[in-house]
């Protein structure tokens, strides 16, 4: 047995704590999210997604003089742009390749033309993250346009990240409650403590590793359905269930067949996600703008059902991809939306780690054979 087997086990490391942090704070008992502080329902209220990157970058909020000088970063042409290679390289994947397994190919090759990627100095991660963070909106739209064989559309350094990213989706500006609720979505996707991506992204940043690396650390974490995957799985169920008056018998089914329900249940929340509440509101506005609230009148039949049934409640996850599908976006492009958002999140994570860095290494407890003796191939 090895020494580690004195530790008691914590499957999934559930309620272990593995380091301090000083970025988010969640009371799951209470359903309150924080940011270096600041409450996110503040946060929705009053500020923009590029003055959360700020917040959770430099722990502070910013001046007028800080906040004009980090938007501009973020929106320049030579931050958003991507390089044409890149670009030609996008080209040659088949077109069935999905958006997520694009991210994960793109943002890795984004470090090949990097002009910091061998410097992990925190300035140098600094600039990686603010070109990471306004990049990935345009590798996510470029693979929209490529694989419907549309031209690729410019980023333009007038619109906001949100704006523009909607923009270069479809090549006309988008309203100004899409707008809006993309901005509100992608703050509220920013950062969520040490969930599964984060840690991952920790862990890679944890050996000395740079940002590019712990970004697709994150993204390779963020893709399965227990995690940010979640939220295309809804919406594919609710395009199963179709009809709201079919609803309620669908769920029902389903939980008696004890399948898990995607868009419920969190590791660290007892009560409703507080990101939840958000997202529902901005979905029924979207969807009642679209001229459709069908989506949204299923999902409220679904989290009555299991809230009651089953004490599991409403997570990030549920309403999310209704508010993305009245914007025209297609389901597979809700994770990589997480994705461009979250890497505000990993990459202050990063910048953390790096700071007061331990290598991330646990132990197993080893159940296996201790005694196998090896039997000559020929004998077996
Ligand atoms: N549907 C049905 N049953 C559930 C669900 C669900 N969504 N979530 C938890 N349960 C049940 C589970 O079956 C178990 O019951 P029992 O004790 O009778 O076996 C109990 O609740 C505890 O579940 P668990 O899987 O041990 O809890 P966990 O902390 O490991 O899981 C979770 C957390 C998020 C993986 C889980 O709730 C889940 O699979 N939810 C659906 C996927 C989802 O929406 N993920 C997004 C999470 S929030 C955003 C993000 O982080 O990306």
């Amino acid at each position: 047995m090895s020494d580690a087997a004195a530790n008691p086990l914590k499957a999934g490391l559930e309620d272990v704590v593995v380091s301090t942090s000083d970025i988010c704070f969640i009371d799951g008992h209470k359903g309150r999210l924080l940011y270096r502080g600041f409450d996110v329902d503040d946060l929705v209220a009053q500020s923009t997604f590029e003055e959360v990157t700020y917040l959770l970058w430099y722990g502070k909020l910013p001046s007028r003089k800080e906040l004009d000088a980090h938007v501009k970063a973020l929106s320049s042409t030579a931050n958003r742009k991507l390089p044409p290679k890149l670009i030609t390289m996008l080209r040659q994947l088949p077109k069935k390749t999905t958006p997520m397994e694009v991210l994960r190919t793109g943002v890795s090759a984004l470090s090949a033309f990097d002009p910091d990627a061998a410097d992990n100095s925190r300035e140098a991660t600094l600039r990686k993250s603010i070109r990471l963070t306004a990049q990935m909106p345009t590798l996510v739209a470029a693979w929209e346009r490529i694989r419907r064989g549309k031209p690729v559309v410019a980023p333009n350094p007038k619109l906001s990240l949100s704006g523009n990213f909607l923009y270069m989706m479809t090549g006309k500006k988008p309203t100004e409650l899409a707008t809006k609720t993309f901005d509100v979505a992608l703050i509220l996707h920013a950062d969520h403590e040490f969930n599964a991506s984060t840690f991952a992204a920790r862990v890679t940043a944890a050996t000395l590793s740079d940002v590019h690396s712990g970004v697709v650390s994150g993204i390779g974490a963020l893709k399965g359905p227990l995690h940010g995957g979640a939220n295309e799985q809804v919406m594919l169920m609710v395009q199963k269930i179709k009809d709201p008056a079919k609803a309620d018998a669908w769920i029902r089914q389903a939980l008696a067949d004890k399948a898990r329900i995607m868009g419920f249940g969190h590791r660290v929340y007892r009560v409703e996600d507080p990101r939840a509440k958000h997202l529902k509101r901005l979905a029924l506005e979207l969807g009642q703008q679209a001229g459709s609230t069908v989506n949204i009148q299923i999902l409220d039949i679904m989290a009555g059902v299991v809230s009651a049934a089953k004490h599991i409640f409403p997570n990030v996850d549920l309403y999310s991809g209704a508010a993305y599908a009245s914007m025209g976006i297609s389901t597979d492009q809700f994770t990589p939306i997480f994705a461009m958002s979250r890497v505000a999140g990993w990459a202050a994570h990063i910048l953390e780690q790096h700071g007061n860095n331990r290598l991330i290494r646990p132990r197993s407890d080893y159940t296996g054979a201790t005694d196998a003796k090896y039997v000559p191939l020929a004998e077996r």
